[in-house]
């Protein structure tokens, strides 16, 4: 039966496959028919997604993306043992949060580093004709901090912005070869890694922090299968957008 959103035949390569949003794309891509390149620091926690996969030919690389410089050499391995790419997530990111006067330029660096700069140069090095299938798509998660202020999350906020913006840059330079891509923008999650920060906060703050999404949380598979979406052919005229994923969140 045709389906539109099937991705059979397509590698992907996911960034922050070990945990939370990542993970769960990689298991949802997995079941629409993807062979999937799980990226992360921690190779036992990468094993575990391979294991919830779907399908076979799935591997695992181990990397910390906070070494830019790594990441050439680290395509250039996937590509040569695996072939050229179709698509790629990426979901690595991390949160500093805390109020902007405590902020030092070292925190804005890291987490640029992380968020922004680690999936840029990833995508720059994978998206050359040597690498990436002309038809392909990238997909970056950023988050609705990128169009809301949320106390607390400058640096964070920030890189996720620039994703944004410079997700339009890359969609228009890659269009010559139909290289599609766009940003998912998800509200609050509940991820482990969320789940145990939620933890923390006392009544009042947990309430503040949970409330105001009309649809109530997300889970990491509302982010997951707007991935699929965007990875899929049935999104092939889709290119430089921001999509907003959080209940209603933003509307009101
Ligand atoms: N959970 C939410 O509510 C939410 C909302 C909006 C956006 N996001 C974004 O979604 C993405 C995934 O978030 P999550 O909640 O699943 O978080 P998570 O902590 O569960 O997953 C983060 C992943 O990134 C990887 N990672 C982090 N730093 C890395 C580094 N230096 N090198 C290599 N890998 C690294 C981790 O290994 C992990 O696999 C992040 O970019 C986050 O900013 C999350």
């Amino acid at each position: 039966m045709f389906n539109p959103f099937s991705l059979n035949e397509k590698t992907i390569l996911i960034t922050g496959a070990s945990s939370g949003i990542g993970r769960q794309c990689a298991i949802a891509c997995s079941n629409m028919g993807a062979r999937i390149i799980a990226v992360a620091r921690n190779t036992e926690r990468l094993q575990e997604t391979l294991s919830q996969l779907k399908g076979e030919g799935h591997s695992c690389y181990s990397i910390e993306l906070s070494n830019c410089d790594d990441i050439k050499s680290l395509v250039a391995k996937i590509v040569n043992e695996n072939g050229k790419l179709d698509g790629i997530i990426c979901a690595a990111g991390i949160e500093r949060t805390m109020p902007a006067k405590l902020l030092t330029p070292a925190d804005y660096e890291e987490v640029f580093r992380i968020n922004t700069v680690s999936a840029f140069e990833l995508v720059s090095q994978a998206t050359t004709v040597k690498y990436f299938n002309a038809g392909g798509s990238v997909v970056l998660i950023s988050s609705i901090t990128s169009l809301i202020a949320r106390q607390g999350t400058a640096a964070y906020s920030a890189s996720k912005g620039a994703m944004v913006s410079g997700a339009r840059v890359l969609a228009a330079e890659l269009s010559k070869r139909k290289i599609r891509v766009n940003c998912i923008s998800p509200g609050t999650i509940l991820t482990p890694l969320m789940q145990n920060f939620l933890d923390t906060l006392n009544e009042d703050d947990y309430k503040k922090r949970t409330s105001g999404f009309p649809l109530g949380l997300g889970k990491p598979e509302d982010v997951a299968n707007a991935s699929i979406y965007l990875l899929s052919d049935a999104s092939r005229w889709v290119t430089g957008q921001n999509f907003v994923i959080d209940g209603g969140f933003t509307i009101q």
